[in-house]
């Protein structure tokens, strides 16, 4: 239970990746498997939030807590997920301001204490798409990052530019930032594309850093719908078994 959590970030700066999807999965494998889980919602429109089944009350401050003189404490902030064992961070009310007037150096070093100070096993973060405040934060924050993508022809540009953000943001603010891997995700083996945009990226990143799929999913696309991670609402479903099967991998890149 003691020591440091692990934190891992869900980015890519293309939208429409099944980001929230994944982080909100791999929370709910994590959890399952015992771990203590913390999932931050970086997103405003807070997706993340209620694809947990998180329901926080309408004047919740969610992460605009931090615009206040003094840093919060993190546990009034959280609202429990359907799963057990998973508690979220939401983003505040999008009208009210993103956390875009916060710092996300001095954010990020306040979320890595708050989570570690109430025992927070894991941290999954889902980020927005854009490259603002938020995902910048969520990349301070982090010790490895996640990058899950269609793997459509277009896809191989969007991780290439993520990846560039990435390494800038290992060499040099947060020099911990590791890749963990890159996913392919609504994944169809039997479309050559495909198998040729993720045999691309394999060549381009290397064969270990080509994670798991998930697969196409209508299970896991109704899901997230419904505020239940996969693991829950279809249990024996293909998308529940590459999830679970996905975050044991995610576990062991981060070592
Ligand atoms: N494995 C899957 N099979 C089928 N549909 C999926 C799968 N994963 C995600 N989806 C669907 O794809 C859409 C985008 O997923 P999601 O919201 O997780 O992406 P995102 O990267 O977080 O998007 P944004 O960039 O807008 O934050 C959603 O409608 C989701 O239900
Ligand atoms: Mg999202």
């Amino acid at each position: 239970m003691s020591g440091r959590p692990r934190i891992l970030a869900v980015a890519n700066r293309k939208g429409g990746t099944a980001k929230t999807t994944t982080a909100v999965n791999v929370a709910a494998e994590w959890a399952a498997a015992g771990r203590r889980v913390l999932l931050v919602d970086l997103d405003p429109q807070g997706h993340a939030t209620l694809g947990a089944g998180a329901h926080p009350a309408p004047d919740h401050p969610g992460l605009r807590a931090l615009l206040g003189a003094q840093p919060p404490a993190l546990d009034p902030l959280l609202v429990p997920a359907a799963e057990p064992g998973v508690w979220v961070l939401p983003p505040g009310d999008p009208l009210a301001g993103p956390p875009a007037g916060t710092d996300p150096g001095a954010a990020a070093s306040w979320l890595r204490r708050e989570a570690a100070r109430l025992g927070f096993e894991r941290v999954v973060i889902d980020t927005p798409p854009d490259a603002g405040a938020a995902l910048k934060l969520g990349l301070l924050a982090a010790d490895h990052v996640v990058v899950p993508f269609v793997p459509h022809p277009l896809a191989a540009e969007g991780v290439r530019q993520m990846a560039r953000l990435f390494y800038r943001i290992a060499t040099r603010a947060n020099a911990g930032l590791r890749l963990a891997g890159l996913v392919p995700v609504m994944l169809d083996r039997r479309l050559r594309e495909h198998r040729r945009v993720v045999a691309e990226l394999a060549g381009r990143f290397g064969a270990a850093r080509l994670l798991r799929g998930v697969r196409a999913s209508i299970r896991v696309a109704e899901s997230l719908g419904r505020g239940l991670a996969v693991r829950r609402h279809a249990p024996r479903s293909g998308g529940a078994l590459d999830y679970a099967l996905l975050a044991g991998e995610i576990e062991l890149a981060m070592g």
